[in-house]
């Protein structure tokens, strides 16, 4: 496969990894909004390296990044940049973490890249072309309940109402008798394991367009779904998720369709879940 887009993103993940391995148990902390929202400075040095490499190819190109690499979601060529996602396992000496960048051309993803360097990994996907580990072609699992799945789930910052509801859907996974929950700390890698077929689903309450702009072409091009919580088709902007292998997807919804839009939910802050409304 040739896309020059996606020989830059590879190359643009190799440069962004190459910096944040060479961190890996010694990057500094140099922010962060609340205690457990965390920003190295390898997040910054893996940004400035991945926006650098892509300028260079395409310098007509909007780039959106989480540290600070701005751009209107409306560009007409976008790339959308996770320099680190996992920040939290990077800085306990956890290896979950991944460079994750997405190339989208009128709205529209075309390439995605999610990049572990402390093990070399690649998973990538074209649109209409599949997704790839490591050059190994990538399916959705074939269960058909969720009593045969595996449930991935992400806990977005927010400690309040949000963090309650996924609680709460955690809770009634379980009472639907799934195999089990796995909460791993990287979006970006918890879709390439739904893509994979390790994971049946994942579903996270708030999620930033550059947690899932990479992972959500390599879950539909290994023949997964994905929705926000309420079953809608997914936006490029800040939403909630559901990412399955297709066959589960009506089953999970119910578990995480309490979801109030993200601003009903921030002026609700402090509020518990049942008044928020995620009781079903
Ligand atoms: C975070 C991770 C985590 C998810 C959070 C994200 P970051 O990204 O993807 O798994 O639960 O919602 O913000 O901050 O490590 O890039
Ligand atoms: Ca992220
Ligand atoms: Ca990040």
């Amino acid at each position: 496969m040739s896309l020059p887009e996606l020989t830059i993103a590879r190359q643009a993940a190799q440069a962004g990894g190459e910096i944040i391995a060479r961190h890996f148990r010694q990057a500094v902390q140099v922010g962060g909004k609340q205690t457990y929202n965390l920003v190295t400075t390898a997040d910054l040095e893996s940004e400035a390296a991945i926006v650098a490499t892509i300028r260079a190819a395409f310098p007509d190109d909007a780039i959106l990044g989480e540290e600070g690499t701005t751009a209107s979601l409306d560009a007409p060529r976008l790339w959308i940049v996770d320099p680190l996602d996992g920040t939290n396992n990077f800085a306990h000496g956890l290896e979950q973490f991944a460079v994750s960048i997405g190339f989208y051309e009128r709205g529209e993803p075309k390439v995605g890249v999610v990049h572990q360097p402390t093990r070399d990994s690649w998973h990538w996907a074209v649109a209409g072309e599949g997704a790839f580990r490591d050059d190994v072609r990538l399916r959705v699992s074939t269960a058909e309940r969720l009593d045969q799945s595996l449930i991935g789930c992400g806990f977005f910052y927010d400690r309040g109402a949000m963090m309650e509801a996924t609680l709460r859907s955690i809770g009634d996974l379980f009472r639907s008798n799934i195999h089990g929950i796995r909460r791993f700390g990287a979006a970006s890698l918890d879709l390439c394991l739904v893509a994979a077929g390790a994971l049946d689903g994942f579903f996270e309450y708030e999620l930033a367009p550059w947690d899932f702009a990479a992972g959500r072409l390599i879950v539909t091009e290994a023949g997964g779904r994905l929705s926000d919580c309420r079953g809608e088709s997914l936006p490029l902007e800040r939403t909630s998720i559901l990412a399955t292998n297709g066959r589960v997807h009506e089953a999970a919804l119910p578990w995480s369709s309490g979801i109030y839009p993200v601003d009903g939910l921030k002026a609700a802050a402090g509020a518990t879940a049942f008044e928020c409304g995620f009781a079903r």
